[in-house]
């Protein structure tokens, strides 16, 4: 492990990709793949032992919660979860003072909502590290999860071949669009221009890509998964946009993620990946996603090695 990287994280927040270069993205990873080593043989470890984490849930979660939940206590750590009845957040007090009543008591905070503002708020007032758990905007910690799921399949992430289709302006199509691009992996969005993200972080991406070696684009066109390594769906219809349901069918069936899709990259080892949750015979038919269960459940699993990692990276004791 590298040591300047090491001591570089210890104390820092995780609210986007865009505030790590790739060679501490790739930390994390490493250091995910050996605590999942570690795991495997019934090693876990104390490098959270005396820490407290609390964890802020306004949104539900299967996955992100039982990540930090269970990657702390590995540690020895103690997490606090705190539902969206649970606190005084949004009802009778500021994210500013719930910030810096946590920061007292606490040596790390999970946050998952919906501004990301209230994320950046929380890293500013609490003086704690404070981790994304999802906003409306980004999911970092998916991504990391992803990319170490890429690199268990292919062995390697630079030059992969990956194509987002569905909801291209997302989370996910954000956070997959700042991670592919900063790993030199060559990412496309599928989706109908209605829903492509914004220009500025376009832009911005694609400068990571730049660096990297890799490219981003964009397209309307479903022959764009032709040569894909990698196609990656997510719901149409993110917490809290329930109510665009209908739009969203519309606007997105034509990228569902299928059989003909599938056969369209001209290649048998394409793989499918999912964040989960997924709604099936919307973004991902029911036999796609069977077919690929193996990947997508590894990519479910990795969150918690992953997550565990930014924990222990950014506030964790050797
Ligand atoms: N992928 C993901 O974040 O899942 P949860 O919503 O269950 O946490
Ligand atoms: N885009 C989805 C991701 C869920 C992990 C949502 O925000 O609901």
């Amino acid at each position: 492990m590298n040591q300047k990287i090491k001591e570089q994280l210890k104390g820092r927040s995780f609210l986007t990709l865009k505030d790590f270069t790739p060679e501490e993205i790739q930390y994390f990873l490493d250091l995910a793949e050996q605590l999942k080593a570690d795991k495997k043989k019934g090693i876990t470890g104390n490098r959270l032992k005396g820490k407290n984490v609390a964890l802020i849930f306004e949104k539900p979660s299967t996955r992100t919660r039982c990540s930090f939940t269970i990657g702390c206590t590995d540690e020895g750590g103690h997490p606090e979860y705190l539902g969206r009845d649970d606190i005084q957040l949004g009802y009778k007090e500021t994210i500013e003072d719930t910030a810096r009543v946590l920061g007292r008591m606490f040596d790390g905070i999970e946050f998952r909502g919906f501004r990301q503002d209230y994320v950046e708020k929380l890293a500013e007032y609490s003086g704690v590290p404070v981790w994304n758990g999802l906003t409306d905007e980004y999911h970092p910690t998916q991504i990391l999860a992803d990319l170490l799921t890429m690199k268990e399949q292919f062995g390697y992430l630079k030059g992969l071949r990956f194509v987002y289709a569905g909801d291209g302006r997302n989370n996910m199509a954000n956070s997959l669009m700042i991670g592919c691009g900063k790993m030199g992996l060559h990412f496309t969005i599928l989706a109908p221009k209605a829903l492509w993200p914004k220009e500025d972080l376009v832009r911005l991406c694609r400068e990571y890509a730049d660096a990297s070696g890799g490219s981003v684009t964009m397209s309307e066109d479903t022959d764009a998964v032709t040569g894909a390594d990698v196609i990656y769906t997510d719901v149409w219809c993110s917490m809290g946009e329930e109510e665009k349901a209908a739009e969203r069918v519309a606007l997105l069936r034509p990228y569902q993620v299928n059989r003909a899709l599938l056969e369209k990259t001209g290649k048998d080892s394409t793989i499918v990946m999912h964040c989960l949750p997924a709604v099936r015979e919307n973004e991902i038919t029911a036999e796609v996603f069977e077919a690929n269960a193996d990947v997508i459940f590894d990519e479910a699993e990795n969150r918690m090695h992953t997550i565990k990692a930014v924990m222990v990276a950014t506030l964790g004791d050797d």
